[in-house]
């Protein structure tokens, strides 16, 4: 069953049940780009951060550090940033726009949410920032990426959304000077949250038959052989 968004009435703690189911949620989280400007109030942020802590990192080190950012003038260098890797990203496409229009469908869909959020991301109540000590372990983005999947999982269960958008990076060490971040962390992941315009769900993927392999690589998985090739996609969403 699709859970309300709670957007819709102003969310208080008692929006903080988390009515979407794990598989549910797993099987309808997506990107999603484009957001109201409703502020995202304190205690589901809390709800939504105090779920993404409980990730594993490498050593149960947990270097990470969140950091929430709301205030304009932040969220329009993020923006203006982030145009910059949009501008760059869409240069393959600049001799003729319209070849993104003749793409297939969901390739499209998802380049115009990324350039609608290019343009917009300073209007997103909330813009999550990811940090971690760098060289703390061997693989400290690995050591960030379980506490994001938690992160939006979370999102999505409180009927927020958000997408990883790590357009505006390529001014990390601007960014990093402007929010006192200090030397020895890095930021791994921007997080734009906010209630969805768009809608949750489902998401396209390579189905298990194609990248799950049984004893060898490359040894198709009989089992998996057998199922849907949308999988059980039909169990969660309705
Ligand atoms: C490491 C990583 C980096 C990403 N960087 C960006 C990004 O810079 N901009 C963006 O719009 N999406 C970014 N994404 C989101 C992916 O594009 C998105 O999750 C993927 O296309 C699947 O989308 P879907 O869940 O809506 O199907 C990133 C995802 C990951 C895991």
């Amino acid at each position: 069953m699709a859970a309300p968004l709670p957007g819709d009435s102003a969310p208080s703690v008692a929006a903080l049940d988390g009515s979407a189911g794990l598989f549910e949620a797993i099987y309808t989280t997506r990107a999603l780009r484009r957001f109201r400007p409703d502020p995202i109030p304190q205690d589901v942020l809390f709800q939504i951060l105090d779920a993404a802590i409980r990730a594993p990192s490498g050593q149960n080190a947990q270097d990470w550090r969140f950091l929430i950012v709301t205030e304009a003038p932040v969220k329009l260098a993020l923006q203006e940033w982030a145009l910059e890797g949009w501008a760059r990203y869409s240069l393959r496409y600049a001799e003729d726009p319209a070849q993104i229009d003749a793409l297939p469908r969901s390739q499209r869909l998802s380049l115009r949410s990324v350039e609608h959020l290019s343009h917009h991301l300073s209007e997103a109540p909330a813009i999550v920032l990811v940090c971690g000590m760098h060289g703390r372990h061997s693989t400290p983005g690995g050591s960030s990426y379980p506490a994001v999947q938690n992160l939006l999982l979370a999102a999505r269960a409180l009927g927020i959304g958000g997408s990883i958008f790590n357009l505006p990076l390529g001014h990390a060490d601007e960014l990093k000077q402007m929010l006192d971040i200090p030397e020895n962390n890095d930021i791994y992941c921007v997080l734009p949250l906010g209630y969805p315009t768009d809608t949750i769900g489902p998401v396209l993927r390579k189905p298990v038959q194609k990248v799950v392999y049984w004893e060898k690589f490359g040894q198709a998985w009989e089992f998996a052989a057998q199922q849907p090739a949308q999988g059980w996609e039909e169990r969660w969403i309705e």
